[in-house]
């Protein structure tokens, strides 16, 4: 296997691809990368003169992409062309939950990774190292071998696996600077020759000894085991946010004080709406059906508790404000501040805020919604899936959608309000000016906080009644 790489693709460009190899092409100036996806509108926007309009909100990345699109970073939907000029072709498509068949509304489709291998297997003109950036259940790559394998090829296949561990919000940073690289390849002569490749293009800025090589398999697992943790600590601390509610005690201090033992660390410990993303729900939930497909019930049911309380902390904080709200919405304005799944992303796959506008809906309150990165037509688009999802019909589903406004000011979508739910932590609500808003609200007023940022004594001063996760 060819062991120098001048020039590799991504297919896939999304919130991963994008990201991941424009970082590539910033540090690799003697590597060509192409990115490429079906979704043309996405290519087109990716190419777009305007960097405001790149399809992927990302602080730092703009400026990436400015120096070096056009000279070793391409955007294209010639997938074919793409695959024969590279030495290396990472799959990065998603791998969403099952909405259909077996496994449905549990296991990874994995129809869009199918289609890549097949495609790459067709339309390959040498040797190509194929790497799994996808987060993918655990044995995948056996399945993309056996595919490239029966398109009848003459040229060798080595697969990698090399999950992405970036967050949105902090991509270009984590890139930049990652606890680890994680590269999963075979053990014999190719393989690690195939390993060596990618190893030495991360190794251009990051430290060897964050570069950690495995089998393929502990390398795919570690991926969705990695998210487990990280999710079964929020799923954790919103379980005590309950018990603070009905204790007195505080959540922030108690995650402070268990946080201080650095056996159990800071991170990941902050008490909020419920986790969203388009990865934690997806990657357990793959889990859980690995575990129940391999016949380990009681692991399933471990993992799957996670899911369960992140679904209790979602709707708990919908009826809060029901209750809080005298047990009737119905006609009444709240106002959503934030609508992205975490602050420093336009993602809203997943997002908490999507469930609780449901819950909300569905009793008749009127949305109104402000959100710094967020198009009104995403919002209303999220609405109405998951309204579906519910089981209500078109007609209902675009009446209650009606009760969505969406605003590209803050202060309007406040005005006369008798509530203000705070869905995603993006920094500049806390810099509001809480005294005038206050004065425009009906009364009582509400703030629900529902991620803990604003100032609670500061808010209680002005009049407001306050709601926290947690007390
Ligand atoms: P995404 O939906 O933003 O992007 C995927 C892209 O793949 C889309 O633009 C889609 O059009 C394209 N695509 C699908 N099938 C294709 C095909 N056959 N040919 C060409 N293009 C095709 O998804 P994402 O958030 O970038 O996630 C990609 C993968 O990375 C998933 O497996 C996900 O679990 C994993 N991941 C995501 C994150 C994250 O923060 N979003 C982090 C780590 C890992
Ligand atoms: C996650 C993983 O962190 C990342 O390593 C993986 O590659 C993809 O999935 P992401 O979903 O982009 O990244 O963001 P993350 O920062 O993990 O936040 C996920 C959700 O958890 C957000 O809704 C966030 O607001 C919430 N969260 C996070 C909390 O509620 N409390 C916390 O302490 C941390």
């Amino acid at each position: 296997m060819n062991k120098k790489i001048s020039n590799i693709c991504c297919i896939g460009a999304g919130y991963v691809g994008g990201p991941t190899m424009a970082v590539i092409a910033h540090k690799c100036r003697n590597i060509n990368v192409t990115v490429v996806d079906i979704n043309e509108q996405r290519i087109r926007e990716w190419n777009s003169e305007n960097l405001e309009n790149l399809p992927v909100y990302e602080p730092g990345l703009n400026e990436i992409v400015q120096d070096r699109r056009g000279k070793n970073l391409f955007f294209s939907t010639d997938i074919a062309e793409a695959i024969h000029k590279s030495e290396m072709i990472f799959i990065s498509v998603n791998t969403p939950t099952k909405t259909y068949g077996i496994g449905k509304g549990m296991a990874a489709d994995l129809k869009f990774v199918e289609l890549c291998a097949r495609t790459i297997g067709d339309e390959a003109n040498g040797d190509k190292i194929v790497v799994e950036k996808s987060t993918l259940p655990v044995r995948t790559a056996e399945s993309i071998r056996t595919i490239l394998k029966s398109a009848g090829s003459k040229y060798e296949f080595e697969i990698l696996s090399n999950p992405e561990f970036l967050a949105e919000g902090t991509a270009v940073a984590d890139l930049y600077n990652p606890d680890r690289v994680l590269i999963g390849g075979d053990n014999t002569d190719a393989g690690k020759q195939a390993v060596d490749s990618l190893v030495n293009i991360y190794a251009t800025w990051v430290p060897r000894e964050r570069i950690i090589t495995t089998n393929v398999w502990s390398s795919e697992l570690s991926k969705l085991t990695a998210n487990a943790f990280l999710a079964q600590r929020i799923s954790s601390i919103n379980a005590v946010s309950a018990l603070c509610e009905k204790t007195g005690a505080n959540v922030d201090e108690v995650a402070s004080a268990i946080g201080a033992d650095s056996r159990i660390g800071k991170k990941f410990l902050k008490s909020s709406v419920g986790f969203g993303g388009s990865c934690f729900q997806k990657d357990i939930l793959n889990m859980v059906y690995l575990c129940r497909y391999f016949g380990i019930p009681e692991v399933a049911d471990y993992w799957e508790q996670i899911i369960k309380l992140n679904d209790y902390q979602k709707s708990r904080f919908s009826r809060q404000i029901i209750n809080s709200l005298f047990n009737t919405v119905s006609g009444k304005k709240i106002s959503f501040l934030g609508w992205a799944f975490k602050k420093d992303t336009n993602d809203t796959r997943e997002s908490p805020a999507i469930y609780v506008a449901c819950d909300l809906l569905t009793d008749r309150a009127e949305i109104h919604i402000y959100d710094p990165k967020v198009r009104a037509e995403q919002i209303s688009k999220d609405v109405k899936y998951l309204l579906e999802q519910r089981g209500f019909g078109k007609t209902e589903t675009d009446e209650l959608a009606a009760l969505l406004h969406v605003y590209t000011e803050p202060y309007p979508a406040m005005d006369k309000a008798h509530a203000v739910a705070v869905l995603t932590e993006w920094d500049e609500f806390c810099t509001y000016d809480w005294k005038k808003i206050y004065e425009n609200m009906k009364k009582p007023a509400f703030v629900f906080d529902g991620r803990n940022i604003l100032d609670r004594d500061y808010l209680e001063k002005t009049g407001f009644n306050v709601k926290c996760v947690g007390g």
